[in-house]
């Protein structure tokens, strides 16, 4: 899968709205990650509104470009959906990792801003979108086609002394 390679964080978009076929394909992508006893406890909020992409890009110093993307995807996990509560931020993590595959995959790109396990970004979400206790913020995605130069490519990280064969 050349996506995996070619994958980078996008944090300059382009102006230009995403299309809602290419929104649907997103979160198609997203569900269908590998969950712990297949509990898929996510759940995602859409976000194409000016306002609400400036609230969210004020959930920590590293998000501003939220308010420039012309998307975000917020992800939650729903607690009711939980039989594995211990495993919903690896669950979620994998959804995430899917988005920004598929994104790369459709000419878009993203960037995984990271919200749980941190009190305070977890609680800006919660009050952004009065969310109930429940419904945990795990991470928002903003997305747009990128901006010239700044094009998913490939950096070679492979690094065997990270490899261990057998014995450690
Ligand atoms: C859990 C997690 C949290 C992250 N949070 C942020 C963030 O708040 N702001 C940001 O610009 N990038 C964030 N990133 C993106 C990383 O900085 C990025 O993946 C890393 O520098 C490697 O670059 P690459 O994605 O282009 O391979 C986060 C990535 C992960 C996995």
């Amino acid at each position: 899968m050349e996506v995996i390679f070619n994958r980078r964080s996008i944090r300059r978009y382009k102006k230009q709205a995403v299309e809602s076929e290419k929104i649907e394909k997103l979160l198609r992508a997203a569900m269908q990650a590998p969950s712990a006893a297949n509990q898929q406890p996510w759940e995602f909020i859409v976000v194409q509104e000016k306002e609400t992409l400036e609230k969210l890009s004020k959930i920590s110093a590293y998000s501003k470009m939220t308010a420039e993307a012309p998307l975000a995807i917020v992800l939650l996990g729903n607690e009711d959906r939980m039989t594995l509560q211990l495993h919903w931020e690896q669950d979620l993590a994998a959804a995430t990792q899917n988005i920004l595959l598929e994104a790369a995959h459709l000419g878009l790109g993203g960037v995984w801003l990271g919200v749980a396990p941190m009190e305070e970004r977890m609680e800006i979400i919660s009050e952004i979108f009065n969310l109930k206790d429940k419904i945990k913020p795990f991470c928002v995605i903003p997305i747009g086609y990128p901006e010239e130069n700044q094009n998913n490519k490939f950096i070679d990280r492979f690094d065997p002394d990270k490899v261990h064969y057998e014995k450690y």
